[in-house]
């Protein structure tokens, strides 16, 4: 494996996320019955059904490779692929505090994404939303620490519905909380027999959301719901489905909100996109 592929692979392990490396060759081209070009992808997810293509290339070089990859698609049409380059490895290890980018020099908020005012206005329509689908139901919320505190107080007194809330949290990855992700505040009450709204800030590639719902359905609801305020739809590597939604956006660092960059910005009123200065990558080979 190259570095980048070892980092990805470890990010997998450490949410439990089971992968095979390189499985199964897809002919390309055929010369008469002989196969003169193939492709095998580098990561399958047996349970996500994707395969994964890590690229730490020159831009012409990955050019290439995007055309094999369209080639791909086109004679295997069933199959999902999705190409990585070495910066979103590093992106997504950045967000745990970790890799190279996790020392970017950070040049401060670059521009409101959503002013205070939208998210309120977003946060009410979710809450009516709630109180509506559920009816005269007695609901738990529960939410993620920390990112999720602005929204959850906003969201829970927009919801006319008798209601209980909870936390839960998590060790991250890079963290020197061990090799797997593990809880280290659970909830307290309990969720027996009752309806449940996981509440998150954000989702970006789903392995939190994983991890939170098989232990969430271990303690025996009566069903369990996701409400999240953001979704990073283009960055999933584990799809979940979400019932509530306040915005979907970009594949951009966020702040702002309850949402930290290392520990900082949570407190701003509204959602920020920080501008890290990213360092250029070499290309490798
Ligand atoms: P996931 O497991 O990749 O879905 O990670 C979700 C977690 O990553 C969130 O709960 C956040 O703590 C963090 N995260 C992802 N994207 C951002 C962002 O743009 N700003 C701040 N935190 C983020
Ligand atoms: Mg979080």
């Amino acid at each position: 494996m190259h570095p980048s592929e070892r980092d990805f692979a470890k990010l997998l392990d450490f949410y439990n996320i089971k992968y095979l490396y390189e499985p199964r060759s897809f002919p390309l081209r055929w010369d008469g019955q002989r196969v003169v070009e193939m492709f095998s992808p580098d990561f399958y997810l047996p349970a996500q059904d994707q395969y994964f293509e890590l690229t730490t290339m020159k831009q012409t070089l990955v050019t290439q490779k995007n055309r094999k990859l369209r080639h791909l698609r086109e004679l295997y049409p069933e199959i999902n692929i999705q190409l990585l380059y070495r910066r979103d490895i590093m992106r997504l290890l950045a967000k745990y505090g970790y890799g190279l980018l996790a020392d970017a020099e950070v040049k401060g908020i670059e521009r409101a994404m959503f002013t205070a005012e939208q998210v309120q206005q977003r946060v009410q329509e979710l809450g009516e939303q709630i109180t509506q689908e559920y009816q005269a139901q007695e609901i738990v919320l529960v939410g993620v620490l920390r990112g999720v505190v602005c929204f959850m107080a906003d969201l829970m007194r927009r919801i006319d519905l008798p209601l209980a809330i909870d936390f839960i949290e998590i060790s991250h990855y890079g963290a020197d909380s061990g090799e797997e992700v593990s809880v280290t505040k659970d909830v307290e009450i309990s969720l027996e027999g009752r309806p449940v709204i996981l509440v998150e800030d954000i989702v970006d590639t789903g392995m939190t959301l994983q991890f939170l719902l098989r232990h969430l359905w271990a303690k025996q609801p009566s069903s369990v719901a996701i409400c999240t305020l953001l979704d990073k739809q283009v960055r999933r590597i584990n799809d979940v489905p979400l019932q509530y939604v306040g915005f979907e956006i970009p594949d951009e660092f966020v702040v702002g909100y309850g949402l930290d960059y290392q520990g900082l910005y949570r407190n701003l009123p509204y959602i920020g996109v920080l501008k890290p200065v990213e360092p250029k990558f070499e290309p490798q080979r």
